[in-house]
């Protein structure tokens, strides 16, 4: 089974790093134009664009600040000019945020992360569903977290703005599936990014952490992107508003190998 993108359009939100930049190059090794949203660090995105370009695929970087609706309407109208409309949108763009507990954290820490996880891919899911519901077909794939299930102390706004992400996208899976259009999410686990680098570099962080997955290792960013690009693909046609694990058994209850 062989999965062609060929002649796609996709974007990936916050593109240039970490699970966003492995995804973005598995779309352009199964053949997909890649646009690579990035709102800091321009350098990485255009040097992908470079990599991607030479060989022989057709990638783009563009500038946005996902939680800014402007910024967002005016990517997509790049887009537009671009490439004349998506076929697919990877909802990807995120933050981990301030940690600290919810009496303690700020207002403004806080409510960063959701505007940026949860109402930044709001604004970038409408979009790309203007133009998909109009074509009657596309793609939307947001980039969730195990945390969408799993409580974790210190990240409230994280952990809220994931749980709603999987509500967002069953229901916007509701409203576009007549037209042809699949939402679903991918839920990664503890991947080895810059995200997590501050756990998984010092030994005593890797080893707690290394507890809480039955794999015992942490998941490599081609392993989410692997799976998020059978997901877009039509290997995946009839699966709509779930999501989808890639956690190495996290969501899995390790603590119940033994006792119970
Ligand atoms: C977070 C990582 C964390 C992982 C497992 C992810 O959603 O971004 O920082 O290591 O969940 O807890």
């Amino acid at each position: 089974m062989e999965i062609n993108l060929q002649g796609k359009r996709t974007l990936v939100t916050g593109g240039n790093s970490g699970i966003g930049a492995a995804i973005a190059n598995e779309l352009a090794a199964a053949g997909a134009k890649v646009a690579i949203n990035y709102v800091t660090n321009q350098a990485a995105a255009e040097q992908m664009v470079q990599q991607i370009r030479s060989s022989g695929g057709e990638a783009l970087a563009v500038h946005a600040d996902v939680a800014s609706n402007y910024e967002v309407e005016s990517m997509f109208n790049r887009l537009d000019r671009e490439w004349n409309g998506i076929d697919i949108l990877i909802n990807n763009a995120g933050i981990d945020g301030v940690h600290a507990n919810s009496w303690e954290i700020s207002v403004k820490d806080w409510a960063k992360v959701i505007n940026i996880n949860l109402i930044g891919n709001f604004y970038c899911a409408r979009q790309a569903l203007k133009r998909m519901v109009k074509q009657k077909s596309g793609v939307i794939l947001a980039t969730s977290s195990v945390h969408e299930t799993i409580a974790w102390s210190g990240h409230s706004a994280y952990t809220s703005s994931k749980a709603a992400l999987s509500m967002l996208t069953k229901t916007m899976a509701q409203e576009a599936a007549p037209y042809n259009v699949r939402v679903l999410a991918l839920a990664p686990g503890a991947i080895k990014t810059s995200i997590n680098q501050d756990v998984w570099a010092n030994s005593a962080g890797l080893k707690d952490l290394l507890e809480k997955i039955p794999l015992k290792r942490i998941g490599e960013p081609e392993e989410v992107a692997k799976m998020a690009v059978v997901l877009v693909s039509d290997v995946a046609s009839y699966i709509t508003g779930r999501t989808i694990f890639v956690d190495g058994g996290m969501t899995d209850y390790p603590d119940f190998a033994h006792g119970g």
